[in-house]
């Protein structure tokens, strides 16, 4: 009996290791650990099809992991104990599935497509010690079976209240990749700079990326030592640049989202074509305040009753389409007062001459035509929830912020839904209840069991309209964030958790078992350099 006792007590430590090591994030669909482990070490070869391109660059990529971490490569195609990484339609995952089998011997990652193959070595490298000892890493042998729950794993981050240059972009876009994120949406424009160049209009950039002051301006304390003091802030990516990004993305299979934001969010634009764009005509300086909403004084909205603010949409739209090949293109439609449209004869004309009650249906004409345009490039749009008021558009899909009602009224209605309820996926809110009154923040509190508490699907839907939610997005708005290591603060660990909503099994979820993993991911971000709210603390 006492040998039993102890055998048990014996097994339950073997276990409790094991399950340290296995830290996995999101954690996978179906894992069984076996016994023994596979010894990586620089004599270790890696096998793959150098015909496949990207394949190669995945092969790339692990390898380039490796020398960050560790400090060694491992040759590619060389004799002696090999990872594979093989493409084969035998695997029945799906795009984004792969079969990951770690034996004393080998360890094969195997997926129908490069998407999952990709994933199997982000599983892989969470598998691996935080250090090498001897140069050497012991995996644990396992058999992974993995697919994700969502299609649309996304995450936003708003570079137009604050500019973010393109090498932090890039390290964006790699922690993302980390967590098997495929969707980046940028969102490009707001009353606080125009961030993309245009070629028909220079000005945007010329002036409308730009926030001009003292210094001295009501934002600048609140945004510390990055921008404090500067009378000029602001910056853009040039199409040069876009391209970069979108590429760099691409190859870590994430699609990059533009958002350009109207009617309302717009002053970046107006402060450089106001004739044009402006119901009054007037122009509306670049806004020097954190937040967008004031007052409507301080809300200017595209004029829905001129036809050059269309051309001007259509004409910057089509350049956007050019630069990003996503299925989907934002339009944002966001809080838009009316106040504007109420007074302008122009605006008023459109609604007399189209036979509108109310301004909500001026919102959904204006959104409409925005659509046909998308629509007849072959592209799709997507808006946030108000985008449904006086009628949705006949293709769009909505993404439900405001709460979960837009995206249950959608998904009823047979529109696709991305669900980014600020209850539960708005990063600019403060994780931890201490930081309350240290330092201004947008919202209130969302701390990361938060987050990992979220379950996409409301209640409210049937099974087949359950389909239309194609998923789940965070967004980082940066009113308040100033710095790469500030957002990098607020993503993390939040970003790990919304990971594991998007992919993970419902049933498998578990916040006790997500904070034993973040264990591990901690210290790999820490030797990483990438900074994080520790929940810890
Ligand atoms: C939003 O947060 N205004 C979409
Ligand atoms: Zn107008």
């Amino acid at each position: 009996m006492k040998r039993l006792f102890h055998l048990i007590i014996l097994l339950f430590t073997v276990s409790n290791a094991i399950a340290q090591v296995i830290s996995i994030i999101p954690k996978p669909a179906e894992l069984s650990v076996k016994s023994g482990t596979f010894l990586l070490n620089s004599e270790c070869s890696l096998q793959f099809d150098a015909a496949n391109e990207e394949v190669v660059r995945i092969a790339d990529f692990f390898n380039d992991y490796l020398q960050n971490m560790y400090g060694y490569k491992i040759e590619e195609h060389s004799e002696g104990r090999a990872i594979h990484l093989k493409i084969s339609s035998r695997v029945k995952l799906g795009k984004e599935g792969y079969v990951l089998k770690v034996e004393q011997n080998s360890i094969a990652i195997t997926a129908s497509e490069p998407n999952g193959l990709f994933y199997g070595v982000q599983s892989l490298k969470h598998l691996l010690p935080i250090e090498a000892k001897d140069g050497e890493l012991k995996i644990p042998c396992l058999d992974i079976e993995d697919q994700p729950r969502f299609k649309w794993r996304g995450n936003m981050l708003d570079v137009s209240r604050h500019f973010f240059p393109v090498s932090f972009i890039k390290k964006y876009i790699d922690i993302l990749a980390m967590y098997k994120i495929n969707t980046f949406q940028m969102h490009l424009t707001d009353d606080q700079g125009w961030r993309i160049e245009i070629e028909k209009y220079p000005l945007l950039t010329e002036k409308g990326a730009w926030r001009v002051g003292t210094g001295e301006e009501a934002w600048n304390p609140f945004v510390g030592p990055a921008i404090k003091g500067k009378p000029k802030y602001g910056g853009f990516y040039s199409q040069e640049e876009i391209k970069e990004i979108v590429q760099y993305a691409k190859d870590r299979f994430i699609t990059v989202v533009p958002e350009i934001e109207m009617p309302a969010h717009s002053r970046s634009a107006h402060d450089t074509y106001p004739a044009e764009l402006s119901c009054t005509g007037e122009p509306y300086l670049v806004f020097n305040m954190p937040d967008s909403i004031t007052s409507d004084f301080e809300i200017p909205l595209l004029c829905a009753g001129k036809e050059e603010t269309f051309l001007f949409l259509e004409n910057v739209l089509e350049e956007v389409i050019e630069l990003f090949p996503s299925e989907y293109i934002h339009i944002g439609g966001d809080e838009a007062l009316k106040t504007r449209w109420e007074k302008c004869p122009a605006c008023n004309k459109r609604m007399q001459d189209e036979g509108f009650n109310n301004t909500q249906e001026l919102q959904s004409y204006f959104i409409k035509r925005i659509e046909k345009y998308v629509n007849s490039k072959g592209r799709k749009i997507i808006g946030w929830d108000e985008i449904l008021e006086g009628g949705l558009a006949p293709n769009a899909a909505v993404m439900s912020w405001r709460g979960t009602e837009g995206g249950i009224a959608a998904a009823k209605a047979n529109h696709k839904v991305v669900m980014s309820p600020t209850t539960h996926c708005y990063l600019d809110y403060h994780q931890f209840q201490h930081e309350k009154n240290a330092y201004p923040a947008v919202g209130s509190f969302l701390p990361v069991e938060k987050v990992y508490s979220y379950e996409p699907i409301p209640e409210e839907l049937s099974e087949k309209e359950a389909t239309y939610i194609l998923g789940v997005q965070t967004n980082l708005w940066t009113e308040y964030v100033a710095t790469t290591k500030h957002a990098e603060y607020m993503l993390l660990p939040r970003l790990q958790a919304q990971a594991e909503v998007a992919w993970t099994k419902k049933g498998l979820k578990e916040f006790s078992d997500f904070e034993k993993r973040l264990e591990s991911d901690y210290q790999r971000l820490e030797k990483m350099g990438i900074n994080f709210g520790d929940h810890r603390r």
